[in-house]
């Protein structure tokens, strides 16, 4: 019998166990059996594959804009860290396209994918932002691993804490670097790593409403929602709402 009440329509498998199978790139090689098999056995009439709102997760507005994704999605430690590399950015009065650049820089940590981080968001966000934006995030990824004294920017501390002192980034990191360094938006790209600032820098909380006119006039929220309009990457912000979906 079909159930038509606000509930089931939200949760359409609410009143069965919905199991959970891990996307393979957040698990494999850390160790974590792969589960898929089991879960498979166990499926039943009272026991589906997760689809749709997670009943564990904030649920997000049936239009999503930009900033519900930071609210009800991203990570702790990527929300601050995003806030207050904005900030910093807005305080040293640089450009809006810098300031949405740093604001938007490690979108794809939030709820995504670490792995290429920078090539990922800026794919995420092309649709969305200007060109120079989304290039100048994709290449903060590269640029990250080679100083620039003369603009002021040194290979972070943190990265020998993360990677090992001795850690030497891949041919195509270097290939990206040089690429990004004779190009017309370098600096822009060179300002987010310069502005890309750790959580554990004295920043204290940021309120995420001071970006509200910059997001306002760089950043041009689908009338439909991120995730359902029909650009390239809404599945990629689709991914964000459902992460736990089966397929
Ligand atoms: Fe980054
Ligand atoms: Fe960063």
């Amino acid at each position: 019998m079909c159930d038509f009440s606000e509930e089931a329509a939200t949760f359409p498998q609410s009143g069965r166990t919905r199991q959970i199978y891990p996307s393979p790139v957040g698990w494999i090689g850390t160790g974590q059996p792969d589960i898929e098999a089991d879960l498979l056995v166990k499926l039943g009439p009272d026991t589906v594959m997760m689809m749709g709102d997670n009943p564990a997760l904030p649920r997000m507005p049936e239009k999503p804009r930009l900033m519900d994704f930071f609210k009800y999605r991203f990570g702790d430690i990527t929300v601050r860290h995003l806030l207050s590399s904005g900030l910093k950015a807005l305080e040293s009065g640089q450009d809006e396209k810098v300031v949405m650049a740093c604001l938007l820089h490690d979108i794809s940590n939030g709820c995504l994918i670490r792995t290429d981080h920078g090539y990922w968001g800026a794919q995420m966000i092309a649709p969305y932002v200007s060109e120079e934006i989304a290039w100048a995030v994709r290449y903060h990824q590269p640029l990250r691993y080679f100083a620039d004294e003369a603009a002021g920017y040194e290979y972070p501390e943190s990265y020998h804490r993360f990677f090992g002192a001795d850690y030497v980034p891949p041919e195509y990191i270097r290939r990206d670097a040089d690429y990004a360094r004779n190009h017309r938006w370098y600096m822009t790209s060179r300002l987010v790593t310069i502005y890309d600032y750790y959580f554990f820098e004295d920043v204290g909380p940021v309120d995420p409403e001071i970006f509200t006119d910059i997001i306002g006039r760089n950043f041009r929220e689908p009338e439909e929602g991120l995730g359902f309009d029909s650009s390239p990457t809404a599945h990629m912000w689709r991914t964000m709402i459902w992460p736990n979906n089966f397929l």
